[in-house]
């Protein structure tokens, strides 16, 4: 009898377990490349369980790549307040304008074509290209790298191996059902394969995993994890006579772009009239982790040429982001209503 292959086992696993997800057709590429194109986006650096209600929002609001193609970035922001990573917001909707204004509302279905998009790298095309058209692209996620290191046992540092486990990964990728598959792996790379705790019992591939009994299955793959940079910043609190806050919208570019804030700095520097509540914030981003001391301020004029005043009232108006959040909740008295 013919073996059957590594693929065909996961495929036959996911027809019974994979998990239903919104943007997600068992069976099939999904039919709307549009619906495929923002799951992708959310993803990238945020879990499926975070994702779910964002998409849903996102979906209802932007139905078509037509509407998120003429809605404003602050409206785009407003729906991906407190999902992090600001600058796929950005990306998604200039890809968005990309598909409507340059490619006729036609979604690419070529590599070359995909990669002159916004935000997307190897990964997204691959995962995209697979979800959206059924094209043979092998996904090579941290859930993948994961599978394909325990199922050779390769008990080298990550950044050895990367080569090697692409190749192993492409080897074992399905021809014939590249949508159905690359949903298969990230499922069983989510519910089974799991960094901790991996339920080797429910794995379909557990005959064919070399690491299944082994002692360092859970170690496997090996990363040198680099530690966080440590920044101590402050933050500034201003209020006028009316007891409103001054906030400011981020500029074009770099983290947290097109967002509002208190002024803050990562220098932790201060300046005459500040007042030190005690009180700070740490937020982690994915290479630093900022620490903002709270100050607070009395000033009658605008202190930056760039912000207004805001009645506590009103801040739920404007996308902050979550380390703003943070901010502002940290402070008792002075959190406005709803954001
Ligand atoms: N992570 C990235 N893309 C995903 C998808 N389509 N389904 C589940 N998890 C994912």
């Amino acid at each position: 009898m013919a073996q059957i292959s590594i693929a065909e086992k996961l495929l036959a696993w996911y027809a019974k377990n994979g998990r239903d997800l919104p943007w997600r057709v068992k069976g099939c590429a999904h039919p709307d490349p549009y619906v495929v194109l923002v799951s992708e986006f959310m993803l990238q650096q945020t879990t499926v369980k975070t994702v779910i209600p964002y998409f849903h929002r996102f979906m209802q609001r932007f139905p078509t790549v037509q509407a998120l193609a003429a809605a404003s970035e602050e409206e785009v922001y407003h729906l991906w307040q407190g999902l992090g990573y600001y600058t796929r917001a950005r990306s998604l909707h200039q890809t968005a304008r990309i598909i409507v204004n340059d490619f006729g509302g036609r979604f690419p279905d070529s590599k070359e074509r995909v990669l002159q998009l916004k935000g997307i790298g190897a990964y997204t095309a691959a995962s995209f290209l697979a979800l959206a058209f059924n094209q043979p692209e092998t996904v090579i996620d941290g859930n993948v790298m994961r599978i394909v290191a325990r199922l050779h046992h390769l008990t080298a540092p990550l950044d050895e191996i990367t080569e090697t486990i692409r190749e192993k990964a492409q080897a074992m990728s399905s021809r014939e059902s590249p949508a159905d598959y690359a949903s298969a792996i990230m499922d069983l790379g989510a519910t089974v394969c799991t960094p901790k705790n991996p339920q080797c019992l429910l794995c379909p591939l557990k005959e064919d995993c070399l690491s299944h009994t082994a002692a360092d299955l859970e170690q496997i793959p090996v990363r040198g994890k680099p530690a966080k940079k440590e920044k101590a910043g402050a933050v500034f609190l201003i209020r006028n006579n009316r007891g409103e806050l001054f906030i400011r919208k981020r500029t074009e570019k770099g983290l947290l772009s097109g967002l509002y804030e208190f002024p803050w700095n990562e220098s932790g520097k201060t300046c005459a009239g500040a007042v030190d509540t005690g009180l700070s914030v740490t937020h982690l981003f994915t290479h630093i982790k900022l620490t903002l001391r709270i100050y607070t301020m009395q000033s009658d004029r605008a202190p930056l040429p760039d912000g207004f005043f805001a009645a506590s009232e009103n801040l739920a108006d404007y996308p902050f982001s979550t380390l703003m959040k943070k901010v502002l909740s940290a402070v008792p008295g002075k959190s406005r209503k709803s954001a």
